[in-house]
């Protein structure tokens, strides 16, 4: 029987096996929301780096440059971390370099697994339904921040483990732990999310928008995939969900 688990901080990456598994890379404030997002307003291709500095030599080499730090976007580049970045045609059929403080920094801690996917609230049901059809084990590895685990993320894997058939086994703690937490969620999230630390650091900054749009169930039928580095869309994702 397939099982899935929870990692709730890319610092407790090492200690999960990916070996043969699906990862399921979670950042709903904001990193993979924009990346479904992206795709959607149809961006070819982005490539997730780990530093400011890599990320600017993509940029030189004709990728159009995205990078966030605390939430803020980072000068000297075209883009952010804002979903509303990427409404936007000029990005349409471009390569992008992507990094931001915590989401496209988690990626780099997966090792070994079988495929990594990409999931948010924007795109749960999908991602939800892809993952009942493969029926493999799965790991859910929320990007939290800096090192600490967060609530929406963590939310997020109990919500999409709530999707997840019967036939998958909870396997450790933080999987049970996750699923509790959406059991008492309810439907208003944003109100569940009232005390979390990034929702207050993002309204501060003023980006009660982006909030708003990252806890948006649904609204696209995208999963993004790392292949060899890059991230492009499943391609016809209806035909592989059973
Ligand atoms: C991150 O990668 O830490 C976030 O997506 C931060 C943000 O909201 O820009």
């Amino acid at each position: 029987m397939p099982a899935v688990s929870v990692c709730l901080s890319p610092l407790l990456a090492n200690i999960h096996d990916f070996t043969g598994k699906i990862a399921v890379v979670v950042d709903v404030l904001r990193a993979t929301t924009t990346i479904i997002t992206a795709f959607e307003y149809g961006v070819k291709s982005i490539l997730p780096v780990d530093s400011i500095e890599v990320c600017r030599d993509f940029q030189l080499q004709g990728y159009i440059g995205a990078a966030e730090r605390e939430g803020k976007k980072v000068k000297g580049f075209e883009l952010g971390n804002s979903p509303f970045d990427y409404f936007n045609p000029c990005c349409a059929g471009k390569k992008i370099v992507f990094t931001t403080t915590n989401g496209t920094r988690t990626i780099s801690t997966i090792k070994k697994a079988d495929r990594i996917i990409f999931g948010a609230f924007v795109n749960l049901d999908v991602v939800a339904g892809f993952l009942n059809s493969l029926k493999k084990n799965i790991v859910i590895v929320c990007a939290g921040w800096e090192g600490e685990v967060n609530l929406e993320d963590t939310l997020f894997a109990g919500t999409l483990i709530s999707k997840l058939r019967s036939s998958f086994l909870r396997e450790g703690d933080a999987a049970v732990l996750a699923y509790n937490l959406y059991k008492q969620s309810g439907e208003d999230l944003l109100g569940f999310l009232e005390e979390s630390t990034h929702v207050n650091r993002l309204k501060k900054l003023g980006l009660q928008k982006d909030i708003n749009f990252c806890l948006e169930l649904n609204k696209y039928e995208i999963i993004p995939e790392l292949i060899d580095g890059e991230i492009i869309p499943v391609e016809n994702i209806r035909n592989a969900i059973i």
